[in-house]
């Protein structure tokens, strides 16, 4: 399975930040065995496209979406509206959404089923706080998260989904989780998969680390069995840096 890199500038970088950082990543030597995407704001998105031109690389992803098609709601944004940018990709129930907009399991589990609809590629964010894990409820909620996450999941759909297990507690503080500590996560999270899709479907479900990637650990969780690629805060707003990440990850 392809390694699967995701630039995620949060909320870094309207139009005019945004087509530049995308026009300076295109001048970045870039692996072809690596797949690689940038999570923009939704309003840099039509900016991101333009700048691409006819390029794929990188793909698009989406930060969040809404889970209706169309209606009133207001602010939000379809994944239909999503597939006219090109979008391939879209983050959801990431940790900062779920602590600063109230995001439940259930949100998460519509949003990433309405993705699926629409052929845009889920990348469904897991991961305990700090608290949880001091308590010793990491594998509790590993376990709910994921086991949510997919219960609105089509079994035949042609569009996969993928994982990225994000301690919360790694994002943005430069205390990355140690690689054997991830391996246990995400073989915690397939697990939970492989009890609803069977274990040869969860096989191939791409599960992200994210937390605190940088230049000097990448390689430690490329090279570690079950993680397949890495969703990158901090370290990716430097489209050069971001660059050099994609060229030192190395095929799961
Ligand atoms: P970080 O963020 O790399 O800055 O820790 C990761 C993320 O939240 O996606």
């Amino acid at each position: 399975m392809k390694t699967l890199l995701i630039a995620n500038w949060k909320m870094h970088y309207g139009p005019i930040k945004a087509g530049g950082w995308i026009r300076a990543f295109r001048r970045e030597r870039l692996p072809k065995d690596v797949d690689i995407a940038v999570a923009v704001p939704h309003v840099s998105l039509a900016a991101a496209r333009s700048s691409l031109g006819r390029a794929s690389i990188p793909a698009l992803c989406a930060q969040d979406v809404f889970w209706a098609d169309d209606g009133a709601f207001t602010g939000e944004i379809s994944a239909s509206m999503l597939t006219e940018f090109g979008v391939q990709y879209c983050l959801v129930g990431h940790s900062e959404r779920r602590i600063h907009l109230g995001e439940t399991d259930d949100m998460v589990a519509k949003k990433a089923a309405a993705l699926q609809k629409a052929g845009i590629i889920p990348v469904i964010c897991v991961g305990e706080t700090e608290q949880q894990q001091k308590r010793g409820e990491a594998l509790k909620v590993l376990r709910q998260q994921t086991a949510a996450a997919i219960s609105q999941l089509a079994a035949n759909s042609k569009t996969p989904f993928a994982f990225a297990y994000e301690p919360v507690w790694a994002i943005g503080t430069g205390k990355a989780c140690p690689a054997q500590k991830a391996k246990e996560a995400h073989e915690l999270i397939r697990g939970v998969m492989a009890k609803k899709i069977g274990e040869t479907a969860a096989q191939q479900v791409r599960i992200l680390y994210g937390g605190s990637v940088d230049v000097h650990n990448i390689v430690d969780y490329m090279t570690t069995t079950g993680v397949n690629g890495a969703l990158v805060g901090g370290a990716s707003l430097d489209p050069r840096v971001f660059g050099l990440l994609c060229r030192t990850a190395i095929p799961s």
